[in-house]
This record gives C-alpha cells, structure tokens and sequence, in this order.
C-alpha cells in the first residue's frame, strides 16, 4: 500500500513512518519542519520506498494515490503550541480538512493523531472515550485542545456526510527516541536534567498525576486501529499512573545521576490527573502496553545523551576529540535542511490534480 504521513519528521510521525516502510508499505512524508527535524528522517536518504514532500498541509496538496493516510502533523508540547497558537489551530482546522479530503479522493483509509488533552483537566477519573472532558475553551492551552476537539468534530463530519473511513485515536502522554529534549514536556524535562547534573524541576508539589507510554507501544495502537473498524475516539496509553515525584525518582534510579528536585508554581490549567482508560482498546483491537517505564527510559536515555552531546557541540563550536584535534563540523538542526531524500516539487504536487 502507499502510505501518506503528515508530521513525518516529528517524533511519532517518524517512528510511524519506520513502522510503514518496515511493514513493506511505501510512504510518502509531508513536514514543514515547525516542530519536527530532518536529522529523524536522515536514515532514510536512501530508501527508495520513501518519499519527502516538504510543504505546510495547511495550504492544499496532493501526494498522489495513497491508501492510508495517517494525520499527525500539529505542534504538540505545551511549549511548541504555545509558541506557535495560530499554527496549532490552523493545522488542526485546515490542515485536517486537507488531509480528510485527500483520503476522500482515494477513498483512503485516514487515522488522525487525537489527544488526552481533549479531557481537559478531566472530572473523571480514568478518562474513558465517553467522557467529554473538562476544557477552558479561553485559556492559554485552548490553542491545542480545541483544535484537536475541532478536528475531531470536523473528521466525524466527514465520516457522517462524505462516508470517508475514518479513525480517531486520542493519545496519551508518549516517550521515546527523538523526542525533543527541549520540549517542556515531563519525562524529556528530567531525563534532559538528570543527564546534565541539573535540578529536576517539578511543577506544583509533584502529586499530580501522569501516564507514560513507550513511542513502540502507541505506534503498534495506531496500526491496529487502522487496520480495524472503530470510527470512534480511542484511547492508547498507558494506564499505569506516576505521581510527578515518583517519574523523577525512577529517573533519577536510571540515570544514576545525583540530581536534586526544585519546586516551582504549578502553570494555569495544568491538569492534576491523567490515565486513559484502556478498556475499549483491550477488546476492540486486542492491545495494551508492552514496556514499562524504567525499561522505556533505558530505551530513551540513549538518545537523550547523544541530543545532549549534540547542544553541547552546538554552544561550543566545535569541541575537541580525544586527540586534541577538531572533529569535522556537522550539519545541525538549526541549519538549513538537506534534501537527501526523493524530494516532490510542492508546486507540482499541488497541481498535479
Ligand atoms: N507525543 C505525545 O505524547 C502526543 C500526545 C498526544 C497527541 N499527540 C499528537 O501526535 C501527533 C504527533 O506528535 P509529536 O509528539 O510527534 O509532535 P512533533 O512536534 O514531534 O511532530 C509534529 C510534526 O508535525 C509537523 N507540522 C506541524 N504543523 C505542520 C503543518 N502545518 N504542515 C506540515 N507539517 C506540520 C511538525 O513540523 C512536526 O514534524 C500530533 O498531532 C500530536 O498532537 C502526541
């Protein structure tokens, strides 16, 4: 089958696209690199069964006949949302109905990437599907939940009125490689401090409560409920709940580091609980997590420690090896991006119709 990906350079969006190419699917990646980053993807400069096209889904494009088309592109941390507000409600708005009217077209299959934060600072506890969250619709995190909500609506539309076979399934908290270690978010915050020798900051008194789930075991949720019937929300996450205090303690046991914990105010609307209730999940398409946390951050750690290796060169120039020679300079996420892959002209694309 040929996959489309948006998001293809994010996080999930890369491990997505590892998991099609690894299944003998072709795919296609569509980022503009608001909050994603080539070096995911650099693996892949010669993998014929994929292809780059970089290109803002806000604007209409067409990749091509696709049979699935997985929807994930949208900043996703507190920090990266609240950077870019208007961004993350217009990919959630146009960028959605863009990527649901491509899957129209080929009569696709389409998944689109949801989100716990749908729940809002939720009254009940754990979230289940029918729950119908507890959101600020004004506040400083609107900007994400209610594009999500909004994309939700707009997808059960399509799937209503133009019959396209949609799926929704709303994540909860995930970790893993290629995380950004910068993001703000809980497990790269601690992982990125205990790693350097900093304080871990916790955020309130650290009894509010969070769920982890490893990047393979949400990757292997998304593919089973593609591959099924549900065209309503499902959960996947992992419902084994962490106090903030406890995260940072196995954190700390991981890394070994010997890092203290600082305090600091809790920020607006930050939720006090999240746990997915997995239950539909469970009997619809026979899942539920694999990795627990500890082994997920051993999996993790590695990847932080190169991102940190990689700042530390970034801030310095160039650092020495232990020969006392310089290494070569290399290409950095803040530099322009190179274009190894097959890359699609966005004009020819948009009018290829
Ligand atoms: N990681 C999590 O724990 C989590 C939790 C809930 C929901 N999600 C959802 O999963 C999806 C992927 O999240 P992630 O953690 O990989 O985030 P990410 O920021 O790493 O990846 C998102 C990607 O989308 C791209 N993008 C953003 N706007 C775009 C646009 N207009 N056109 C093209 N590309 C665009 C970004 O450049 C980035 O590569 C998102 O939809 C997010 O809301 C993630």
């Amino acid at each position: 089958m040929r996959a489309l990906v948006t998001g293809a350079a994010g996080f999930l969006g890369s491990h997505m696209v590892d998991r099609l190419l690894g299944d003998g699917h072709r795919v296609i990646g569509v980022d503009n690199f608001l909050t994603g980053n080539d070096c995911n993807l650099e693996h892949l400069a010669r993998e014929p069964r994929f292809e780059f096209l970089f290109h803002d889904i806000t604007e209409e494009f067409d990749p091509g006949p696709v049979d699935l088309v997985f929807n994930m592109a949208s900043p996703a941390s507190p920090a990266d949302y609240g950077a870019h507000g208007i961004e993350t409600l217009m990919v959630g708005s146009c960028g959605t109905r863009n990527a649901l009217e491509i899957a129209k077209k080929n009569r696709a299959r389409f998944l689109h990437c949801s989100t716990s934060e749908c729940y809002g600072d939720p009254m009940v506890h754990p979230q289940p599907e029918t729950y119908w969250g507890n959101v600020n619709p004004i506040g400083p995190r609107s900007v994400y939940d209610e594009a999500k909500r909004f994309a939700e609506a707009l997808i059960m539309a399509y799937h209503r009125y133009e019959k396209v076979d949609t799926r929704l399934v709303r994540i909860f908290n995930t970790y893993g490689p290629r995380l950004q270690a910068n993001d703000g978010r809980v497990i790269s915050n601690f992982l990125r401090q205990a790693l350097n020798g900093e304080d871990l900051t916790i955020y309130g008194d650290g009894s509010q409560t969070r769920s982890f789930c490893y990047v393979s075991d949400q990757i292997e949720g998304q593919i089973r409920l593609m591959q099924s019937d549900e065209h309503t929300p499902v959960n996947i996450g992992n419902p084994v709940e962490f106090t903030i205090l406890e995260c940072a303690r196995e954190v700390l046991a991981v890394t070994g580091s010997r890092s203290r914990m600082v305090f600091e105010p809790l920020p607006e609307d930050d939720p006090k609980q999240r746990r997915p209730d997995i239950a539909k999940a469970r009997r619809l398409l026979g899942w539920e997590p694999e990795i627990e946390l500890r082994e997920g951050l051993q999996l993790t750690i590695p990847w932080f420690t190169a991102s940190a290796a990689s700042a530390r060169e970034n801030e310095n120039g160039r650092v020495q090896g232990e020969d006392g020679k310089l290494p070569p300079r290399r290409e950095t996420a803040s530099r322009p991006r190179r274009t190894g892959y097959p890359l699609l002209d966005p004009r020819l694309a948009a009018s290829s119709d």
